[in-house]
């Protein structure tokens, strides 16, 4: 079958190649999985550089999650040939096939593409995982979103929306700003035009905000800590700027802001129970079409590269899918 490989940690674009290698063979407790689509994501990059929090393995197969249908089963697997799943797939998804265990074979919602059921897992759990069981932001109440129209900040917006918060979205640029809108955001900021920390705190009264999404890092989440309101929690998704920032904690003490992290893949190690609860609520939210990944290309196999490039420029918007089948 056809893979992207990686030999060596590096920068995508010098360490990929496409290669011909052995299909898998099912675990005893789970399948093997023909690739319909695979998600692309921003950890891709850091895994194939070797900067991912868990490193994987060398030689690998890059690709966190994808849609197929199940074309071989274990000996003890609860699939059949032919059920149509999501995956979640660390390392594998960038190949015509992928095996993994059951735990991590989960029902492709009906209403989906495989192009959007390949992004309903790392993006969507994080926000669900990250709003819901960690931060626990409750109707009503207001949450900002930073880096609001990349992957998991747009579905942050949608998932937002959908449990009943309002939602203020920070993102840069005309399309950017129009895709947070698009999403659901009640009240979308330019943080390249306009100071968004005056402008959540204008926009709430001065009270500020519940809950602060924050896939972003840097110098950002220290000045959005600013708009966080009494009891607020800054919820800690990522560093897309680089830089991981350093808080002050007479900050944390003295406005009682509590600081949250995720990272959602540990709960594959720790509480997988989380991850199929999660999916089952995703999918009821994908049912009545409050959720949907919005995917703005994709791409064929061979392209993968090019998706990459558009990730490590900042170029996305939402989520992008490789085409595998
Ligand atoms: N905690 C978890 O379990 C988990 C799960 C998935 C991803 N993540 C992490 O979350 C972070 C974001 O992932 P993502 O998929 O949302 O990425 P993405 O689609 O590339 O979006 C990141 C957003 O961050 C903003 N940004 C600000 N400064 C940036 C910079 N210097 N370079 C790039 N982007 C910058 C950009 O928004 P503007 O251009 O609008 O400013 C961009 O849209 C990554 O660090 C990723 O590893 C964590």
């Amino acid at each position: 079958m056809r893979a992207w490989r990686v030999h060596q940690y590096g920068p995508h674009r010098e360490v990929l190649s496409l290669e011909d290698i052995p299909p898998p063979a099912p675990p005893p407790d789970g399948a093997v999985v023909e690739v319909a689509a695979a998600g692309l994501n921003f950890p891709d990059l850091l895994a194939i550089a070797g900067q991912y929090q868990v490193r994987a393995p060398l030689s690998f197969t890059p690709g966190f999650e994808a849609a197929g249908v199940v074309r071989a089963v274990g000996p003890h697997s609860r699939h059949r040939v032919g059920d149509r799943v999501v995956t979640f797939a660390p390392w594998g998804a960038f190949a015509e096939q992928v095996a993994a265990v059951d735990d991590a074979l989960l029902a492709w919602p009906a209403p989906l593409t495989a192009a959007e059921a390949a992004n309903l897992l790392v993006t969507y759990q994080t926000g669900h995982v990250g709003l819901v069981h960690r931060a626990r932001l409750a109707a009503g109440e207001t949450l900002l979103v930073l880096g609001a129209a990349g992957g998991t900040g747009l579905a942050a917006v949608q998932l937002g929306k959908a449990l009943g918060a309002r939602v203020i979205a920070v993102a840069s640029g005309e399309a950017k700003l129009a895709a947070a809108t698009a999403a659901g955001a009640d009240l979308v900021i330019d943080h390249r035009a306009t100071d968004f920390v005056a402008a959540a705190l204008a926009a709430t009264d001065d009270r500020g905000v519940d809950v602060i999404y924050d896939p972003v890092g840097g110098d950002t989440t220290e000045r959005a800590l600013r708009a966080l309101a009494w009891e607020g929690r800054l919820l800690v998704i990522g560093f897309a700027a680089g830089a991981i920032p350093a808080i002050k904690l007479n900050r944390v003490l003295l406005r009682n802001i509590a600081l949250v992290g995720l990272h959602w893949g540990a709960y594959f190690q720790h509480d997988r129970a989380t991850i199929a609860r999660t999916h089952a609520a995703l999918v009821e939210l994908c049912g009545r079409g409050a959720i949907k990944p919005v995917v703005t290309r994709e791409l064929a196999f061979a392209d993968l590269p090019d998706g990459l490039d558009t990730i490590a420029a900042r170029g996305v918007i939402g989520n992008l899918a490789l085409t595998v089948a």
